[in-house]
């Protein structure tokens, strides 16, 4: 699989999946925006890719003024993006609404729902200037209508269903332009493990959902990946 040349944005690719999938694209040839909250967490993440294929920007999806400046950084470098992925987002913990203190909720709600949202309007002028493009956010098991399994605070799970809404009406609309809109819904899953049938879903396999269906030629609109979660 090559992404020889394509252009792609990664949110909150300072560290876990979003950095591996800032090192997938451009091991296979894309040249990456990559963003973080953390500016010398992205800079490592540039750092660990060859060929300078990995470019660092610093953005907080809960602030609209960093959105906005991470999306006209893009927007002077290039007069296209192909690709792009909405990975950051802050888990909140706590099953009761009274877990966790306003602010926490607010930079929940505010990152990963009015976040996502800002960043695609302001990148959908570039998305649009491309041939290919495509949108993946990676929502959760949490983002699923009658998906109860997770602990996550209720501000989690309104956040991740904010994404999924804002996915699934962008779908249907933006179809017609050719533009993909992709969302995964993983369970809970771990950085490192084993991948086998008995284990937690792993990272990799996430990343290895999004690297194939952003491979799959134009005819294919793939708009969801939903899993089945281990029980033990
Ligand atoms: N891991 C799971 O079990 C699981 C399951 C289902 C869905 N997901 C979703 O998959 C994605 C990646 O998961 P993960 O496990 O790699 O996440 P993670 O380890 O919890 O890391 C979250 C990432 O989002 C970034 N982030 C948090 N708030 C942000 C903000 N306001 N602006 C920009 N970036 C922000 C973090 O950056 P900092 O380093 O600055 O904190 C970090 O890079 C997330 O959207 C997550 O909700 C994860």
């Amino acid at each position: 699989m090559t992404f020889e040349g394509l252009r792609v944005a990664v949110t909150g690719a300072g560290r876990d999946t979003g950095r591996r999938l800032a090192l997938a694209f451009a091991e296979r040839g894309a040249h990456v925006y990559a963003a973080a909250r953390d500016p010398a967490a992205v800079t490592s993440t540039a750092d660990l890719a060859q060929h300078g294929r990995v470019e660092a920007f610093a953005c907080d999806l809960a602030r609209p003024d960093t959105v906005r400046a991470y999306a006209a950084a893009i927007a002077e470098r290039t007069d296209r993006l192909d690709v792009l992925i909405h990975n950051g987002a802050a888990y909140l913990s706590g099953p009761d609404l009274l877990d966790a203190a306003d602010d926490a909720i607010e930079n929940t709600l505010a990152g990963a729902g009015t976040g996502t949202l800002l960043l695609t309007k302001h990148l959908l002028p570039l998305l649009r200037a491309s041939d290919r493009a495509d949108v993946v956010t990676l929502v959760s098991g949490c983002g699923e209508v009658g998906n109860h399994r997770s602990e996550a605070h209720p501000a989690f799970y309104a956040a991740k269903h904010a994404q999924a809404g804002l996915a699934e009406i962008l779908s249907h609309r933006l179809r017609p332009e050719g533009i993909r809109v992709i969302s995964l819904f993983p369970p809970d899953f771990v950085q490192d493990g084993p991948r086998t049938a008995d284990s937690d879903l792993t990272a990799q396999s996430v990343v290895d959902c999004v690297l194939f269906a952003v491979a799959q030629p134009r005819d294919c609109f793939i708009r969801e990946f939903r899993f089945e979660q281990l029980r033990r």
